[in-house]
Order: structure tokens, then C-alpha cells, then sequence
């Protein structure tokens, strides 16, 4: 199922993203905000377990987390949701997916991959701030598949009807959360308006 995810600080922080002369620090620092700001939302529904647990003051019956999560990011852009998500939620292992898009074919190249153990029964994040042709997610969410992943969520901030109904169509038991849902691709594959070239931008590569 698609959510996204409507709130103005999320929309503030990704239109200075947007915004062809913001750079490399402030593109950085809103991503890393937005993504802390759209976990806190994403997580709402997290299991939990009932505690007894002991006050300075009394007995009290209460909840903590019942699954470990596990943050994918897909190399490299994913890479810059990381730390908003860490420091809302300390206790995430953290995967790693490398996978680069052919800038002809489009279609996505494993380069990496890295797991923790305890997958099968994690709740797993997949994040990239892109979700173009879909290609990309597809493959990552083939990917933790293979390593026994069952529950697992998309993570994009901005992503175009094209990726939603590629995820849709591949995963359909998967739920994907954008904080902006896009007009389309154009001819060489990115996203319009979209911000760009989100890795670039990240890392100040181009
Ligand atoms: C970008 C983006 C996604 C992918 C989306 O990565 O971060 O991973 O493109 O496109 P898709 O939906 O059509 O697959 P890119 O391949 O440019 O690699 P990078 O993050 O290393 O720059
Ligand atoms: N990847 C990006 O970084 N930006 C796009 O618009 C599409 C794919």
C-alpha cells in the first residue's frame, strides 16, 4: 500500500532540497532530518510487548519494542537517511545494499550487499530518497527476500506513479511511504520536478 506522508515540516525541508541552488550541507541536513521526521511516522504501528517494569516510585505495566528493526539503505544515496533514522531509534542494525543504476538501460547492478543476523524476523526499513523506474527497490526488496526478510517497508522521499506500481506489481505485501508523490520520468529516467541526482547531491560528486 502507498502512504505519503503529509506534513509541512516534511514538505518545507524537501522543497530546500528541491531547490537547484541548495547544497551539498543543507541538502545533507534536510535529508537527514526528513528521515527522522518520516520514521517517527512510519513506526506508529511497531509491535510492542507488555513490560511490568519498577518506577523509583511503584510497579508499572507498560510496553517496549517487540522486533528488532533493520535499516537497509541502498548505496549510496540511501546512505543519507541513515543518521535521522539511528538517532531517533539507537538500537537499528543496519544492512547494507550497493546498487547503481545504468545510466543507459536503467536497470539496477548489485555491487554489495551485508546483512545482521536476526533478519527473518525483523521489521525491515528499505530507505533511498529516489524511487524512479522502481528497478532499484525491486531489486533490494528481491534481495533481503533471499536473506528471509517477511516484513519489510519502503522508505523514498520522492517517487513517481511508474516505481509505486513497479514495487506494487513485484511486492505487493510491501507498504511504501514517500513524503512526495511526483508527476513522472523523463526521457533519460529521472524524476520531474524531483531534486535531482540525489547521490550527486548527497556527496557533492558532481
Ligand atoms: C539512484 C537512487 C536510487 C535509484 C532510483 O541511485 O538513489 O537508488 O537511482 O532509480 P530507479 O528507481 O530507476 O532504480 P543511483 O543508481 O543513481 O546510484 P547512487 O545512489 O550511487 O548515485
Ligand atoms: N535517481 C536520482 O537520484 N534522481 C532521479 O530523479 C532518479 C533516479
Amino acid at each position: 500500500m502507498l502512504n505519503v506522508l503529509k506534513h509541512p515540516l516534511i514538505t518545507h525541508k524537501l522543497t530546500q532540497m528541491r531547490k537547484k541552488e541548495t547544497g551539498t550541507k543543507d541538502f545533507r541536513q534536510n535529508l537527514d532530518e526528513i528521515a527522522g521526521l518520516m520514521a517517527y511516522e512510519i513506526t506508529r504501528d511497531l509491535p510492542v510487548n507488555a513490560v511490568t517494569i519498577t518506577t523509583p516510585v511503584r510497579e508499572c505495566e507498560t510496553s517496549e519494542l517487540a522486533k528488532d528493526i533493520i535499516l537497509v539503505p541502498i548505496l549510496r544515496a540511501g546512505l543519507g537517511m541513515v543518521n535521522g533514522i539511528c538517532n531517533l531509534i539507537p538500537t537499528v542494525k543496519v544492512a547494507h545494499v550497493g546498487l547503481y543504476r545504468d545510466e543507459e538501460t536503467l536497470k539496477p547492478h548489485v555491487y554489495f550487499e551485508k546483512y545482521p543476523k536476526g533478519i527473518e524476523d525483523a521489521i525491515v526499513m528499505i530507505v533511498d530518497p529516489m524511487l524512479a523506474t522502481g528497478g532499484s527497490a525491486v531489486a533490494a526488496i528481491d534481495m533481503v527476500k533471499q536473506q528471509g526478510a517477511k516484513n519489510i517497508r519502503l522508505v523514498c522521499l520522492v517517487g513517481v506513479p511508474e516505481g509505486v506500481a513497479a514495487v506494487e506489481n513485484a511486492h505487493p505485501d510491501v507498504d511504501i511511504y514517500l513524503a512526495a508523490l511526483d508527476e513522472k520520468l523523463n526521457e533519460k529516467g529521472y524524476i520531474v520536478p524531483g531534486l535531482g541526482d540525489a547521490g550527486d547531491r548527497i556527496f557533492g560528486t558532481k
